[in-house]
């Protein structure tokens, strides 16, 4: 297995932001976790395309986006031509439009990525497996860093590695929210593969965190 780090930049010193994307390029992870909240389908908001492209400018990590809005089509084809090398949109968001939008982010060259809320039955993204590079897991409450890992997400990784390997498919199975050395542990263990992780990393020295958990995994 493939075991991948996404420290998430919303937990980042945004004074600073140049600096913390050169300390994350330096650092053994795989990705940047980039979370776009629109203030309607999470109640905050946070950082949208604008202020992805200076991020990407500078990055030698691949940008792994996690939308966090409604309506998510609008939004692929300004992401995609940004620089996003992973788009992970909503399947609460996008309902009917769930397979047109994972065709739309694939007709940029861009991977898709679908996601389930904590209450959102895993089997939910079944129909669209086989077209998806990666399903993304919340084992929060969408909308807030700094929340506590809810227990619930390890089943629906267990269930989704099975379907995933009795298809006998290559699909990423991310984890995003409470994620710190020991719930990044339980998650693997339940067969999780990519690990979104906020506060976690960026508390005391990221380069340092990012390692321990490398080592971990
Ligand atoms: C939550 C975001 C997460 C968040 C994780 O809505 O999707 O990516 O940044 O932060 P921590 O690791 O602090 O829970
Ligand atoms: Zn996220």
């Amino acid at each position: 297995m493939n075991y991948k780090i996404a420290p998430s930049i919303l937990a980042a010193d945004w004074l600073n932001l140049g600096y913390e994307v050169q300390r994350l390029n330096a650092s053994d992870c795989d990705y940047i976790h980039y979370d776009v909240m629109d203030g309607k389908f999470v109640p905050e908001m946070s950082f949208g395309v604008t202020c992805m492209r200076p991020v990407k400018k500078i990055s030698k990590k691949l940008l792994d986006v996690h939308l966090m809005i409604e309506d998510p089509i609008r939004n692929v084809k300004s992401f995609a031509e940004s620089g996003a090398d992973l788009i992970t949109f909503h399947v609460e968001a996008a309902k009917e439009k769930t397979a047109e939008t994972i065709r739309y982010i694939h007709s940029f060259g861009v991977r898709a990525g679908l996601s389930v809320k904590p209450k959102t039955d895993v089997s939910e993204v079944f129909p669209y497996l086989d077209e998806l590079q990666m399903v993304l897991i919340m084992s929060v409450e969408p909308g807030f860093g700094g929340q506590a890992f809810m227990p619930e997400a390890l089943d629906k990784i267990r269930i989704l590695r099975e379907e995933i390997q009795r298809r006998g498919l290559d699909v990423d199975i991310e984890v995003d929210g409470g994620i710190n050395l020991e719930t990044a542990l339980r998650c693997k263990e339940a067969g999780a593969n990519v690990f979104v992780s906020g506060s976690a990393l960026f508390k005391g020295d990221l380069i340092d965190n990012v390692l321990a958990m490398r080592k971990l995994l």
